[in-house]
């Protein structure tokens, strides 16, 4: 792995690493690395809770699943997957908030099981009703009504872009919402600051960082969301957003039949929801 990072130019990343520690034949040692993720998401939670992360999903969530019921032609219940939930911070705030309504169903879906196992674990000692999968959300045997990530896109670099949107359009979700950093020219600065004044390990710090560097643009985002059966949106694109209190903003799917009835449920709040038709006009 040291010598992977050392060939794509990431020496901070590759000494980190080299830190670890390993068995007699060099092997990282799994709890360790086990442990280590687990307390890099700690940390990451903290700084999520400080820039009211989850109050701005619950601010776009809320309306979209409005607009769900009023289409829906049924009465739930509705299902909400989380897809790289990590430590499940925003799936067992929505449960202990309420903030969707007790016809949403939670579930947090990641591929790294310390971090499923330590999601439950926290979700049980608060006496949540929401629900953890280890595995690949795509893999699940009931589809979601909604998809939702936070900081989950930027891992997705060309074609896999547009297969993990494709692949949700294909489901019979009726819709997607993903959060993920703004690339504006102050994110990879907002988030060296911050990570530097809120992360212990050096993990963590760089993470932040390299993470703020791989954010999509907009443009990138919508083109990318663009499949068939889904209308792309984007809430609060660049243009329209104060650069230094954006962080996270989500790319929307939905079926087209519900941009109306989620315009209405955001009110005043819907001017902030441009299509690709709308977006050259809002790029500074
Ligand atoms: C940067 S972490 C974000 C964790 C969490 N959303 C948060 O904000 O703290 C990205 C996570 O996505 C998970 N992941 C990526 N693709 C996935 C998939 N198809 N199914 C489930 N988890 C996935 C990874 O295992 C990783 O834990």
């Amino acid at each position: 792995m040291v010598s992977r990072l050392l060939e794509c130019g990431d020496q901070r990343a590759a000494r980190i690493v080299a830190a670890l520690p390993t068995d007699g034949d060099g092997v990282l040692d799994p709890l360790a690395v086990d442990r280590l993720m687990i307390s890099v998401h700690t940390e990451l939670q903290r700084l999520r809770e400080e820039l009211r992360i989850d109050d701005r999903l619950v601010h776009v969530l809320g309306p979209l699943f409005a607009a769900i019921r009023a289409t829906a032609g049924h009465g739930g219940p509705f299902r909400l997957v989380d897809i790289g939930s990590g430590l499940g911070y925003l799936v067992r705030r929505l449960a202990a908030t309420r903030a969707l309504g007790p016809d949403v169903e939670l579930v947090g879906v990641d591929l790294d099981a310390a971090l499923v196992g330590e999601a439950g674990r926290l979700a049980r000692a608060e006496g949540l009703a929401c629900g953890f999968v280890h595995g690949n959300a795509f893999d699940l045997p009931e589809a979601a009504t909604v998809y939702v990530s936070t900081g989950v896109l930027h891992h997705f670099r060309g074609p896999a872009l547009a297969d993990f949107f494709r692949a949700q359009a294909a489901s019979s979700a009726l819709a997607f919402c993903h959060f993920d950093i703004a690339a504006t020219r102050l994110a990879p600065i907002g988030a060296w600051v911050f990570h530097r004044a809120r992360m212990r390990h050096p993990l963590g710090r760089h993470d932040g960082v390299a993470s703020a560097l791989r954010a999509h643009s907009d443009h990138t985002l919508l083109s990318a969301a663009e499949v068939p059966g889904i209308r792309p949106l984007l809430y609060e694109p660049r243009g329209m957003a104060n650069p230094f209190c954006t962080t996270l903003r989500p790319v929307l799917g939905i079926r087209p039949h519900l941009e109306e009835p989620l315009r209405r449920a955001l009110g005043r709040a819907s001017r902030r929801l441009v299509g690709p038709e709308q977006l050259a006009g809002t790029a500074r």
